[in-house]
């Protein structure tokens, strides 16, 4: 029997039971469709989507390249196993050759398998080199994925609690704090993996000349440089991976959300030196880069250099970032814009429920991010006319969130006489 959450209204089945593990805390919508930045819901209401399936659905809903490759890879071709050549995984790893300055990919099914593929290569890395326990280094407030490799990566009890052992050879540095790495390198350290903007971590960006001190400290020290590009990556910060505009040269970088525009598809990227780390038998995946995943990948790929995404994604974003800022300082309610490109967000002076909620009742989708960040993650098509929607709701939404925080501290302020 499952206790509904207080305040959220019941939503009666539209079917099939209640046979799900209550593992998320699911809005009671039902999405049923979607065309460009909008979807719909059962019972016809329209939404305009800044979730963007977390951001995943960067070529937004229905993209007609993405429907049509999907479809015709479908009805050749869904799955053969990597016992077999993949000609269209050949061609994706190409590209993106191309876009990242990498040589060598692995392909899998999700961002917690590109880290745990990070990982085992860095650990194998480090044995090959004389280390016994290798280490790998990460930042308090990054997060990697739920696996249990990725889970101690992220070293967030908010994530691990009630799921130990986790398995050791990780630390969490401060983020931000440029000494505080360059004092903690060990013998048995091998690699730091790190996000360019902390994503579930609320956005968090990194300090100016701190990304450069890791990438100098990697250098000096032999250790590889690993960046998450999990949710940062394919244009949605304005550059095809944020560690670009960030002027880092990673060895290994991760990849998964928006590769595929929402079929499931993750990767791995590294540098031609760390090739045979992995060597034939030592990591693998039955459906990873599978041809209907490959068909999507390459499909995504084109359509977002195709139509420019990238750019859109870092002039749009600028304009919704613009109108961000001047609703913070028209709203006490919100504190601070956050973020890059279309991947933007605020920190509230009340956590992210409330107004995720009052967005959403509006037609207007978001994300909650830490324990007061809404996220803005569109998909990278939405132009002018989207974002002046979603300031409009946001607007009425935030003068609600303004109303409680006044209550709040009139509250307070009475308790305190
Ligand atoms: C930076 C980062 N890495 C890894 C992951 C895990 O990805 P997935 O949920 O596809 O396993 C996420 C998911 O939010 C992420 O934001």
């Amino acid at each position: 029997m499952s206790v509904p959450e207080a305040g959220k209204e019941e939503r009666p089945q539209a079917g099939g039971g209640d046979h799900l593990l209550p593992v998320y805390n699911r809005a009671p919508v039902a999405l049923v469709r979607g065309e460009g930045a909008y979807v719909w819901d059962d019972e016809g209401r329209r939404y305009l989507d800044f979730a963007g399936g977390i951001a995943a659905s960067v070529l937004g809903h229905a993209h007609p390249a993405l429907v049509s490759a999907v479809a015709d890879q479908a009805a050749r071709l869904i799955h053969v196993s990597n016992l077999y050549e993949i000609p269209l995984q050949r061609r994706v790893a190409e590209r993106l050759a191309e876009l990242t300055g990498l040589d060598r990919f692995f392909f899998c099914n999700s961002g917690t398998e590109a880290t745990e593929a990070a990982i085992k290569l860095a650990r194998r890395w480090g044995h090959q080199r004389g280390v016994a326990e290798p280490e790998i280094l990460t930042f308090e407030g990054c997060f990697h994925g739920r696996t249990l490799g990725s889970l101690a990566a992220t070293g967030n009890p908010h994530y691990a609690e009630g799921f130990e052992p986790l398995p050791a050879g990780f630390r969490q540095l401060p983020w931000n704090e440029a000494g505080a790495l360059a004092g903690a390198v060990t013998p048995s350290t091998v690699a730091v993996l790190l996000e360019v903007i902390q994503g579930e971590g609320g956005l968090r960006e990194a300090a100016p000349g701190f990304l450069e001190a890791v990438q100098a400290v990697c250098r000096s020290e032999g250790l590889l440089l690993m960046v998450d590009e999990v949710q940062t990556g394919m244009g949605r910060t304005g550059s095809w991976f944020a560690y670009q505009a960030a002027g880092l040269e990673p060895d290994v970088v991760t990849l998964a959300k928006g590769l595929a525009g929402g079929v499931p598809v993750g990767a791995m990227g590294v540098r031609e030196e760390l090739a045979g780390v992995l060597a034939p038998g030592s990591h693998g995946s039955t459906f990873g880069g599978n041809p209907l995943a490959m068909a999507a990948a390459l499909a995504t790929l084109e359509a977002i250099a195709g139509q420019g995404l990238v750019e859109r994604a870092r002039e749009v974003g600028a304009r919704l970032r613009e109108g961000l800022e001047a609703l913070a300082a028209r709203h006490p309610s919100l504190l601070e814009v956050r973020g890059r490109g279309l991947m933007l967000g605020i920190r509230l002076a009340e956590p992210p429920a409330a107004l995720i909620a009052a967005l959403r009742e509006r037609g207007l989708l978001a994300v909650a991010a830490a324990e007061n960040v809404v996220r803005f993650l569109p998909p990278l098509v939405i132009g002018q006319s989207e974002v002046e929607a979603a300031l409009a709701i946001l607007e009425e939404a935030l003068a609600e969130a303004d109303g409680r925080l006044a209550a709040s501290r009139a509250a307070a302020a009475e308790a305190g006489r």
